[in-house]
Parts: C-alpha cells; sequence; structure tokens
C-alpha cells in the first residue's frame, strides 16, 4: 500500500480539520464550519466523514482530500502534509536516500570488498572457484550482472587490500567484511568460497554470501546484520527483477541465490529469492507493492514439512494482516493473489530451467492460491478432522477466507475447509458464525472521541479501499508527460484537484511548477520520488504523436468527468442530508449544483462534437 493510503485509512479528516477549525459542528450527517479559507458569515464549509473529503460551497469553491486540506491549512506542499499527517498517523514514511544526504560508508567498504572478490576470481588462486562457477554454468554476464567472485582460502587478503585502501578497521568490522575471532584476531568473513554480492533494492550493495566449493558446511555464509543489511529486508535480485514484475504484475520467489541467476540467465526476469528464511513482513510488502500475482515455488520434498506449513502460514497471515486491526489491512482480498506451486523429483529451479527452460513458464502459470494448498497441506497430516484440537486450525483458517474480497474463492474454500473437516457447509459457518458474533464484541467504535489517529472510522476505511492502489488512468496521464516532450508541453492543461491519489497530484504539481521532469525529480523525495521513478519508467503501450495527444485529452476528460460527477454527489449530500441549513447556504449548494450540471453537459456534448 502506498504510504498515502495507510496514512489516509489511520487518521480522521474530521479530527484533523477540527484542529484547525474548532468551530466544525456536526450537521446531519457531515460537519460544517465557517470556510477557514475565506472570509463568510455563514457556514458553507462541509467535512464529509464517510468520503473523507472537505468542501467549500461559498466563495473559494474549493475541496479535496486531508492531504489537500493541511497543504491548504499549513500552506505547505505535499512532502510536508505528508509527513504532518504520517506523524500523526504513526506512519513511518520509507527514507530514501537523497543526493546531499551522506551515504553510509559501509557502501563504499562493500563496493571496495566486491572489485576485490571479482579480481580474485580471475587470479590464479582463484583456479577452482573458476572451475566451479564453470560446472555450474555460471554464464560470464551473470557473473558480471550478479557479481560473482572468489574469496581466497588465506583469510587475511581483504583486510590486507581494504585497509591499504584507507579504510577503518572498524569500519571493515562494521560492514562485516572482516569478523573478530575469539582469540581476538580480525579476520576476512569469507574464506575459500564463491562469492554472492546482497544488493537492496536499489541495486547498492549491503553484504555478502559465500558458498562452500568442497562441501563443508554451513553451505552458505552470510554478511551478519549490519547498518545497511537485514537479510528479512531484502529479496535476492530484487533490484534486478522490480521492474519486470511491476511490469507483468506477478513475481516468482525461489529459495537458492543460484535459481534467480539461472532463471534470469534464461529470460525470467520475475524471479527473486527469500533469504533461506520465512518471508518477513517487508519482504511481502516489497513484493505486494509491485505484483498482482505473487508465486511461491517450493521444493515438493519440504513443501509437507511442518516447516514449510509455518513459513506459508506465516506468509499468509502477514498478507492478510491477521491479528492487525482491520482498518490497518491493506486490500484484504490481497491474499487470493497468492499461489504455490510445488517442484517435483527434489530439483530446484535451477536445475529445472537448465534442463527444460519453456517448462519453467507452465510450471509456475497456474499456481495453487495459498489457501487451498494450506487446507489440503492440513489437511493431509491429520490437521482437519472435526475434532476439537483442531478448532484453533480451523478458526485460523476462517479469519484468512473472511478476509477474502473475492467472494468466488471464499465460496469455495469455505465449502473446501467443510470437505476435508467432513461437515456440512451449513454446519461450519454456524459455528464460525458464533465465533465470528463474539469477536464482534469489544472492537472498537468508530467515530469520534475513540483514540486519535489510531483508529479510522468505518467511512475512512471504505473510501481508502475505494481509492486504494492504482489509478490507471492518472497515473497515463503522468506518465505520458514524463516519457514525451510535447505531453511535458501540456501539464498546464491538467488540474491537480481531479487526481484522487495525493502522490499523483503531488508529482503533477511539481511538474507544473518545475517545467522540467529534472527538476521535478530533484524536488521529490521518499514515496513520490519512488513513484515518480516508475511512472517515468513505466512501459507504455507504442504510439505517434497524434495517438498520444489523443490519449492525453482522453484521460483528462474522464478525470474531469470523475471529478463532477463526485462533485454533484457532495451536493446532493449537502443539499439532502445536511441539517437545514439557512437560505444562504441552500442557496449557495444549489447555485454550485446548476454550475456542475452544466458542466457535466458541456463535458458531454464536448465529447459528442468530436470526430
Ligand atoms: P539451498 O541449499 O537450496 O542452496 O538453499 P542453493 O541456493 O540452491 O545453492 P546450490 O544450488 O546448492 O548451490 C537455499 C537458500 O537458503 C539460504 C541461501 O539463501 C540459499 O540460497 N541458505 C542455505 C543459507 O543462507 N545458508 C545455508 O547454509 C544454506
Ligand atoms: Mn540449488
Amino acid at each position: 500500500m502506498a504510504v498515502t493510503d495507510d496514512i489516509k485509512a489511520r487518521v480522521d479528516i474530521v479530527d484533523v480539520v477540527s484542529q484547525y477549525v474548532p468551530e466544525l459542528k456536526k450537521s446531519g450527517r457531515n460537519f460544517t464550519a465557517r470556510c477557514p479559507f475565506h472570509q463568510e458569515r455563514t457556514p458553507s464549509f462541509v467535512v464529509f466523514p464517510d468520503r473523507q473529503s472537505w468542501r467549500c460551497f461559498g466563495a473559494c469553491a474549493v475541496g479535496g482530500d486531508v492531504f489537500s486540506f493541511v497543504m491548504k491549512a499549513d500552506g505547505v506542499a505535499f512532502p510536508q502534509a505528508m509527513r504532518s499527517l504520517a506523524e500523526r498517523a504513526g506512519v513511518v514514511i520509507p527514507e530514501r536516500r537523497r543526493a546531499d544526504t551522506p551515504r553510509n560508508p559501509i557502501f563504499d567498504v562493500n563496493e571496495a570488498a566486491l572489485r576485490f572478490f571479482r579480481d580474485e576470481l580471475t587470479a590464479d588462486r582463484g583456479a577452482l572457484a573458476r572451475s566451479y562457477a564453470e560446472r555450474r554454468h555460471l554464464g560470464l554476464e551473470a557473473i558480471v550482472t550478479f557479481g560473482i567472485g572468489y574469496a581466497p582460502s588465506s583469510g587475511g587478503e581483504l583486510l590486507k587490500r581494504l585497509g591499504e585502501a584507507g579504510f577503518a578497521e572498524e569500519l571493515l568490522l562494521a560492514a562485516g567484511v572482516v569478523i573478530r575471532g575469539q582469540n581476538g584476531e580480525v579476520r576476512d568473513m569469507l574464506r575459500g568460497r564463491l562469492v554472492f554480492t546482497l544488493r537492496n533494492a536499489d541495486g547498492e550493495v549491503v553484504g555478502f554470501a559465500g558458498r562452500s566449493l568442497d562441501g563443508t558446511d554451513p553451505k552458505y555464509i552470510n554478511t551478519p546484520q549490519t547498518a545497511v543489511f537485514d537479510k528479512g529486508r531484502m529479496l535476492y535480485g530484487f533490484d534486478r527483477a522490480k521492474d519486470a514484475i511491476a511490469r507483468e504484475g506477478v513475481a516468482v520467489v525461489v529459495e537458492g541465490y543460484t535459481d534467480v541467476i539461472t532463471a534470469h540467465e534464461h529470460g525470467y526476469a520475475n524471479v527473486v529469492a527469500s533469504m533461506g528464511t520465512a518471508l518477513t513482513d517487508e519482504q511481502v510488502a516489497l513484493l505486494r507493492a509491485r505484483a498482482h500475482r505473487i508465486v511461491l515455488a517450493l521444493d515438493a520434498d519440504a513443501a509437507g514439512q511442518e516447516a514449510m506449513r509455518r513459513r506459508l502460514w506465516a506468509v499468509a497471515e502477514s498478507v492478510t494482516g491477521s491479528g492487525a486491526p482491520a482498518w490497518a489491512r491493506e486490500r484484504s482480498g490481497d491474499l487470493s493473489r497468492w499461489g504455490v506451486v510445488t517442484l517435483q523429483g527434489g530439483k530446484d529451479p535451477d536445475e529445472i530451467i537448465r534442463a527444460d527452460p519453456g517448462s519453467w513458464k507452465t510450471l509456475v502459470a497456474e499456481p495453487t492460491p495459498i489457501l487451498d494448498y494450506l487446507i489440503e497441506a492440513e489437511s493431509a497430516r491429520g490437521g482437519l478432522t472435526a475434532e476439537e484440537a483442531n478448532a484453533p486450525t480451523v478458526q485460523r483458517f476462517w479469519r484468512l477466507i473472511a478476509e477474502l474480497s473475492d467472494w468466488a474463492a471464499q465460496d469455495r474454500l469455505v465449502q473446501r475447509l467443510a470437505d476435508r473437516l467432513g461437515v456440512g457447509r451449513t454446519t461450519l459457518e454456524a459455528a464460525m458464525g458464533r465465533m465470528a458474533s463474539r469477536a464482534q464484541i469489544g472492537r472498537p467504535q468508530a467515530g469520534r472521541g475513540r483514540a486519535r489517529g489510531r483508529e479510522a472510522p468505518e467511512g475512512a476505511v471504505e473510501s481508502v479501499l475505494r481509492t486504494a492502489g492504482r489509478e490507471p488512468v492518472e497515473e497515463h496521464a503522468l506518465a505520458l508527460a514524463l516519457q514525451y516532450p510535447e505531453i511535458l508541453a501540456r501539464v498546464g492543461e491538467a488540474q491537480a484537484d481531479r487526481f484522487v491519489r495525493p502522490d499523483n497530484r503531488a508529482i503533477l504539481s511539481a511538474l507544473q511548477e518545475a517545467g522540467t521532469i529534472e527538476v521535478a525529480h530533484a524536488q521529490a523525495d521518499g514515496p513520490m520520488a519512488e513513484h515518480l521513478d516508475q511512472l517515468s519508467r513505466r512501459v507504455l503501450p507504442p504510439a505517434d504523436p497524434k495517438q498520444r495527444a489523443a490519449e492525453w485529452t482522453e484521460c483528462l476528460r474522464r478525470l474531469e468527468e470523475r471529478y463532477l460527477r463526485d462533485l454533484k454527489e457532495q451536493e446532493t449530500i449537502a443539499l439532502t442530508e445536511q441539517a437545514p441549513g439557512d437560505e444562504e447556504y441552500r442557496e449557495a449548494v444549489s447555485r454550485q449544483a446548476l454550475d456542475t450540471n452544466e458542466r457535466l453537459r458541456d463535458l458531454f456534448t464536448g465529447e459528442t462534437a468530436k470526430p
């Protein structure tokens, strides 16, 4: 979920506005006050809690969401408004390194270490590693792009080289490339191993993994946790896979480093590896933000086992956010986007792809949805008989199924669960229904007066769900402007408040103000910068300049239509559901409603007049 969606789910616009406008008071389902943005005697400023929006029906005739309110009220730009709302909501904004913030010197150590490992692979003493790499069919390109190298066995060479390069021993220890042994002696972390480079999502070197060449245990030694490396926060190969994942909408998660490299070598660029552990919440978030479908490729031998079942439960619950309050979950239907495939015959993806590259595509094309998979796995081990002892497992499934937004999937899974339990569907539903109604008690009441910022009102959750995720029309328009100068020249035609996603809105404003893409990039930071990057790189369908211009116009028309329809709805609510306001207010709203009707009509007659 975008940070902005997260914030929207957690702050209540009524709370925020009342801090600026203490006189805001309830009137029907909404709240009204005199507009803080212009002088007026009678209130024409309305806050709609259900829609989490605000509007002035008086002289200024503007409106928007909680972000635009704070921007206007504080007179700040989007990034500042986002930061202050994030703080209020307790949402952590992922930091992105900016050109002017110093980068952690550990990255420099790692870059230097990578150069060393590379040199060593081509040196005389790297012969054994080279022949190993050859035996594993690691091609030259993979060796270069993935950063494969060799750590010599003497155990002091890296320390020596980096020391000579001027790095302090303390820094080398902090980077984890050398370690202090029990006798106090400092030596290289990796000795006599083939080296795999670990990079973060931006492609920066965060650490290394060394594979044993002679069967010594452990098979892999990884960089310990450092200031820049936390294996639970990264996925191997993600830096090279993230664009393909976003483009294809599908991510495949495998187990091993070599599996990723082989997949990429064969054109399967959407493959990443977990780092030898269950997927963490952070790893799940990386994938979920980019992929519509996520496929977990499991070794068939391990798939049925206790440890793997636990890992799958962890993934399912992390995706659904069970345990977290309902409003804090992302899209509840997400779990139907996760599937499992099992690799038969004890083969790993590396071997499967090398033996028959085409078979991989078929294999991952039709994964078993993760919940179906888990139900079968639990059933197979006898954990789904209708016995008291199994009740917690059944309840666990029920909670996950209940969260699915895909009703067909929900229906199928309830049936499957009932079948495996050997009970009728209605029996299961009745039993779980009792459970659910007990769970309702003690749920926090929505509305004002509750703990600030933490629990969103029901209406807010719905409005966020409606706008969560992508806004294809907005994004297409922005991608056109970012990628084609002739469209960029027309950004002035667009109006920021027609964009419902705050970060899209901010990007448009930045482009309009800056006039050039470079300046807009330089001004962006945090999640906005990342979004900007993605849009700039989005692959657009081929089109000639005329088609592009037409697409741009059509995008703006569709956004305008949505805006006007929304405005009309607000006006209707303001007139009908409002406690009877005074004449002046009603007149102002009615006047604006007439105007909106006219604009909508123009929009359509404009369309029919087009060739
Ligand atoms: P595998 O044992 O499947 O190794 O471990 P692999 O990557 O396929 O390597 P090859 O093909 O035998 O050379 C899967 C992953 O588990 C983690 C690593 O991330 C590895 O890629 N792992 C495994 C460790 O971190 N340490 C270990 O000792 C073993
Ligand atoms: Mn392997």
